[in-house]
């Protein structure tokens, strides 16, 4: 195959970069000791106070083949024009997998890391043993499954390939682990609040009847993928439910309509990221949390989630900021209800910290049309769910959002990488489509800085990114 090199993608040679000027050429209201640390997940073209912190870079730009330089069109450089972009988009976009080249730096850099700040030693402990145990796990399943025909399928791996791989998994996974902390020091948001195993294991016998669930349901999800017409429909039906949802998704037994599928969707999540879910996630807090300093809120703020899912992840962004007042949506009653008995054991365990605590509502509804007051909210943010959502769809939930912000709101959209954001992964990431996800290919290619931009009530805010997933935010434009 032949290769050609390709120069860093300038933003200002763009055609999009009409939008580029909102970040770029206004200064920041940043004003404590934290905020010049906060800039550097701002963006790099604001002038720099402190020297973005990134994660080892691999030594030379990435050799391309031939076919990608049509990549330069593909969403995730578009973004450039758009977006303000820190240094690791950059990092990741030419990232390598190495095999143990960076094992040593890794290692130094994680001492010095516990060695500056011994209280958040626990981070590293919790989070490299959930990799490590995960990532066996999934390495072990894979190795089980022999019959290279199905979807999960792999041939039995020789020895030397499987160390091989396993070495690539442990360098992608520190550094995404150390862009994760490195935020942290930084305050761009807080350590995680589980860190400890009392949150993790809860009791042995809800962790055995967790995994008896578990397999049960994997067992009919495997079932489901065999078959050369795998059944795609759920129980629950009604007018409620737009027509592209009354389907599985991940040939996931049930979809989202049961609660056996609410209880084991966040192990079945970890298990397939290995542990990473929540650091990736966590891009979306480095909108929030610039865009918080920078509004300087004088009363509270009004935060709304849409398909929050478990709620997994609305308990981090409610412990980064307590004293907000939440809406968690989504539209399975099931995954509603698992929302809110995880938002009660953080309470539980966690809010009796906070005096003056906010309130959280829970609401059963479609992204595309919430029972909300227009105006009412100042931030609106959806995690995983627009690769999950038709083209039509999208649009009709970004323009919910637009009714839905205060004029200057903030819309966060995290998902999937898509194409040109991660350039090694570009000729494979369709392929997830294949995994039961209809929509998955149309939405690799979207260009959201104009999907959401072009209607003149958002403007482009931030991109940020870490390993597979994206965050790209919007400010809501004045009246
Ligand atoms: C992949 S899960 C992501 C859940 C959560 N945000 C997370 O990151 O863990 C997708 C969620 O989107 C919800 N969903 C799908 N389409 C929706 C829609 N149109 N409106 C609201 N929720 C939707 C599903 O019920 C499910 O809970």
């Amino acid at each position: 195959m032949a290769f050609v090199h390709v120069p860093a993608f300038s933003s200002r040679h763009h055609r999009a970069c009409r939008y580029s000027v909102n970040i770029r050429s206004r200064p920041l209201a940043f004003s404590s000791v934290q905020d010049s640390t906060v800039q550097a997940c701002v963006a790099t073209t604001i002038e720099k106070e402190v020297e973005p912190t990134i994660p080892v870079s691999p030594a030379s730009p990435v050799q391309l083949p031939v076919e990608h330089v049509e990549g330069l069109q593909s969403p995730g450089y578009i973004d450039d024009g758009y977006f303000g972009i820190p240094d690791s988009v950059q990092f990741w976009r030419s990232y390598v997998p190495a095999e143990s080249s960076n094992l040593a730096e890794h290692i130094r850099q994680i001492t010095s890391f516990v060695t500056n700040d011994p209280a958040n030693a626990q981070y590293w402990f919790h989070t490299l043993t959930r990799f490590t145990v995960l990532s066996a796990a999934r390495n072990g399943l894979r190795y089980l499954q022999t019959n290279e025909d199905t979807i999960v399928g792999r041939r039995h791996a020789s020895t030397g390939a499987m160390i091989t791989a396993q070495l690539k998994l442990l360098d992608q996974a520190l550094h995404t682990l150390r862009q994760d902390y490195e935020n942290v020091t930084r305050g761009t948001y807080k350590l995680p609040w589980d860190l400890t195993l009392q949150h993790s294991s809860q009791n042995v016998f809800s962790v055995l009847k967790l995994l008896g669930t578990f397999s049960r349901m994997s067992q009919r999800q495997a079932d489901n993928m065999l078959q050369s017409e795998p059944d795609i429909s759920v129980w629950l039906d009604g007018a409620f439910f737009p027509k592209y949802y009354k389907q599985t998704y991940h040939f996931q037994a049930d979809g989202w309509m049961s609660s056996d599928s609410a209880n084991i969707y966040d192990a079945q999540t970890e298990l397939f990221f290995t542990g990473l879910q929540d650091a990736m996630e966590r891009t979306a807090f480095c909108a929030m949390s610039p865009y918080i300093r920078e509004a300087k809120p004088t009363r509270k703020l009004n935060i709304v989630e849409v398909a929050a899912g478990t709620g997994r992840f609305a308990t981090f962004t409610r412990d980064n900021w307590p004293q907000a007042d939440y809406v968690i949506s989504d539209l399975s009653p099931f995954y509603l209800q698992k929302a809110r008995e995880n938002m009660n054991y953080w309470e539980k365990t966690q809010g009796k910290k906070y005096s003056n605590l906010g309130s959280v509502r829970y609401v059963h509804a479609p992204g595309e049309k919430l029972p909300l007051k227009s105006a009412s909210a100042d931030i609106l943010y959806a995690v995983y769910v627009f690769h999950e959502l038709p083209p039509e769809a999208r649009r009709a939930v970004i323009n919910e959002a637009a009714r839905v912000l205060k004029p200057g709101g903030l819309f966060v959209l995290t998902d999937s990488v898509q194409r040109g954001d991660r350039v090694l992964e570009d000729f494979d990431l369709a392929s997830f489509g294949d995994f039961n996800e209809p929509w998955y290919r149309t939405y690799i290619d979207e260009n959201f800085g104009d999907v959401v931009c072009s209607s003149g009530n958002f403007e482009p805010y931030l991109k940020n990114q870490n390993l597979l997933t994206k965050t790209l935010s919007f400010k809501r434009t004045q009246a």
